[in-house]
C-alpha cells in the first residue's frame, strides 16, 4: 500500500511528496523532529511530544509550523489514512528554504517545512526483541554538546548502531569523560540491588519522553530510583539493565561489551516496567 504522508499542508502519496533541494534540513540538518508511537490506533504521550517539539524549535528560534491541535489534527489524519493500529509516527520541522545555500539563517518570514509519514508496525508492543533483550557495546559520544534538543543530525548515532551491528550486537551506549549519557536512540539505565539507576535530566541527553514516564511508573509502584551519572562498568556489575524510546518502550538489555547481566536473560524489573507502561500508555492514549 502507497502510504499518505503529508507535506506543508498536504495529504499526498509518498511518491509524491516534494521538499527543495534547497531545504535547510537537507542541506544543514537545520531540523527537529519527534518520532510518537501508535497502539490500538491511538497515539502515545502526544502531549509530551508536542511540548517537546516546541521547546527544540525554541532553543533553535525556528517557527512553530502550526498549533499544537492542528499537530494532533495531522497525526489522527494520518493515522486513520495509513490504517495504523501498531506503529510510529515521525514528525520533522525544518528551518526551510529561501532558494539557496547559506550558512546565515534565511529570512524571518521564510515558511518552515513541515513533514509527517507513518510507519506501519504490527507488533510493536508484542515485540520478540523485547523477549530477548538487547545486546549492546560502549563507544565514545562524540556528539554535540545541546543532545537535549531532539535535532536530524543523527549520523553518529547511525554510525554507533552501525558499529554495534558490526560487533554482533543491537545497539550501542555512549561515553563521555567515563560516563554513560545514553544509547544511539534511547535512554540508558541499569538496576542494581533493586534500585534504578539512570542519568539526571541535561543539555548531555535528550529528555525522554518515555523516560519521563518510565520514571513516574516506577515511583508510583514503589521501586526505588536514583538520578545520577554513572559508569559502564556499573553498568556491566548490574543485576539488569534497560533502555527507554518512543520506538521500544522499555528495552531490556541483556549484555554490555560481551558481559552478561544477571543470568543473561531479561530482568525482573525491566520487564515488569515494560508491562506497567504499555498498560498505562494504552490506557492515556488519544
Ligand atoms: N529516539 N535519546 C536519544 C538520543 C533518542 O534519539 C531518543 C529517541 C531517546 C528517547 O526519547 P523518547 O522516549 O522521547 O522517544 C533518547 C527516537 C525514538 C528516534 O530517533 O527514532
Amino acid at each position: 500500500m502507497t502510504r499518505t504522508v503529508y507535506v506543508n499542508g498536504e495529504y499526498l502519496p509518498e511518491t509524491e511528496a516534494k521538499v527543495s533541494i534547497f531545504d535547510r534540513g537537507f542541506l544543514m540538518a537545520d531540523a527537529v523532529y519527534e518520532v510518537t508511537s501508535v497502539l490500538d490506533g491511538k497515539l502515545i504521550d502526544f502531549e509530551g511530544h508536542a511540548v517537546r517539539l516546541k521547546r527544540s524549535l525554541n532553543e533553535l528560534q525556528m517557527a512553530e509550523p502550526c498549533s499544537k491541535e492542528e499537530l494532533l489534527e495531522i497525526h489522527r489524519k494520518l493515522v486513520e489514512l495509513n490504517g495504523i493500529e501498531e506503529g510510529l509516527i515521525y514528525l520533522q520541522v525544518t528551518r526551510g528554504s529561501d532558494g539557496d545555500r547559506d550558512f546565515v539563517f534565511p529570512a524571518e518570514d521564510t515558511k518552515p517545512t513541515l513533514v509527517l509519514f507513518t510507519q506501519n508496525k504490527p507488533g510493536l508492543a508484542d515485540s520478540p526483541a523485547a523477549k530477548k533483550g538487547a545486546k549492546i557495546i560502549s563507544i565514545d559520544d562524540i556528539r554535540w554538546g545541546r543532545r537535549d534538543i531532539k535535532t536530524t543530525q543523527l549520523l553518529y548515532p547511525s554510525l554507533g548502531k552501525m558499529m554495534a551491528k558490526a560487533a554482533g550486537c543491537d545497539d550501542a551506549w555512549m561515553v563521555e569523560d567515563g560516563h554513560v549519557t545514553e544509547g544511539t536512540s534511547n535512554n540508558a539505565y541499569f538496576v542494581k540491588n533493586g534500585k534504578i539507576v539512570t542519568r539526571p535530566l541535561s543539555s548531555d541527553i535528550l529528555h525522554g519522553i518515555t523516560r519521563k514516564a518510565v520514571l513516574r511508573m516506577a515511583a508510583e509502584a514503589q521501586m526505588e530510583i536514583e538520578e545520577r551519572l554513572f559508569t559502564i562498568d556499573e553498568a556491566k556489575e548490574a543485576d539488569e539493565a534497560f533502555t527507554t524510546s518512543a520506538s521500544a518502550f522499555v528495552m531490556p538489555v541483556v549484555e554490555i561489551d560481551g558481559v552478561p547481566l544477571g543470568d543473561g536473560t531479561p530482568g525482573p524489573i525491566a520487564k515488569r516496567l515494560r508491562e506497567i507502561y504499555l498498560d498505562e500508555s494504552r490506557k492515556a492514549a488519544i
